[in-house]
């Protein structure tokens, strides 16, 4: 497996935490770490950020190469959807990629993978990179279905897409178990499913576009954890919820990828 085809993405997923001055403030001393480390030729870095902390963090980051991203996003461009955010908004804000169909979301705002599938594809229409986010409940795992159940998310996240599609997409392997829970899959168990992602993309569009396409571990990742499980052929990054929150932190998983 050859990952130079494709790029290593970490991206930190703050979830509901931190406001705009706190946010400015993670933001800052995130820069101010990874300064000096040259990240731009294999690894990209992101930080997912509330929607009104965006703003604040992007400013925060001019002329850094941390990329901003959202954390979720309506599939309609504008219309009469009260409190929601479309993908040309986080455009013209400066958001390059977007988390879509988090666990947290299917979990507690009923998402399924007909509305991610929709999601998804109104980011890549804005040239927004969508995070789809796929992994089984610790039941489906114990049942033994986990590759019928992440098969399933993915096969239907990546409906209708075109190659070149799939291609700007990145998917992230998130075992609901694993997330928030400080137990981490294995480095054999996240290998396993990451292979299996890219060999449905494989079936799906052709070897060439699976290899091309960046596949995230997320669940627990840390320091402490981060180099074992990006050293496998088919995690090529991680989204990191807990350990994205602390720069000292977030920064050892950026080096970890290096
Ligand atoms: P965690 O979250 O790193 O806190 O487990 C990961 C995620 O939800 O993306």
């Amino acid at each position: 497996m050859d990952k130079s085809k494709r790029r290593t993405v970490i991206a930190g997923n703050w979830k509901m935490n931190k406001t705009p001055s706190e946010a400015r403030t993670l933001a800052c001393e995130i820069a101010k770490a990874l300064e000096g480390l040259d990240t731009c030729d294999c690894v990209d870095v992101v930080v997912c950020v509330p929607f009104v902390d965006i703003c604040t963090v992007a400013e925060a980051l001019k002329g850094t190469r941390i990329k901003i991203g959202a954390q979720n996003v309506h599939f309609k461009k504008s219309g009469a959807y009260t409190g929601e955010i479309s993908a040309p908004m986080l455009a013209e804000c400066g958001v390059t990629h977007v988390v879509v169909g988090h666990s947290e979301r299917r979990q507690y705002f009923g998402e399924t993978d007909e509305v991610v599938n929709l999601r998804a594809k109104a980011a890549l229409e804005e040239g927004i990179t969508p995070i789809i986010c796929v992994g089984e409940l610790l039941a489906e795992r114990d049942a033994g279905i986990t590759e019928e159940v992440v098969s399933r998310q993915t096969k239907l996240a990546l409906a209708g897409f075109s190659a070149d599609e799939v291609k700007r997409t990145i998917i992230a392997y998130e075992p609901v178990w694993a997330i928030g829970t400080g137990r981490n899959a294995t480095a054999e168990q996240a290998e396993e499913v990451c292979a299996l992602i890219r060999n449905i993309i494989a079936g799906l569009h052709g070897k060439e576009i699976a290899e091309a396409v960046t596949i995230q571990y997320g669940g627990s990742m840390k320091a402490g954890n981060a180099a074992e499980l990006l050293a496998q052929p088919d995690v090529d990054g991680g989204l990191i919820g807990g350990a994205s929150l602390s720069a000292e932190e977030f920064v050892e998983i950026v080096k970890a990828a290096l």
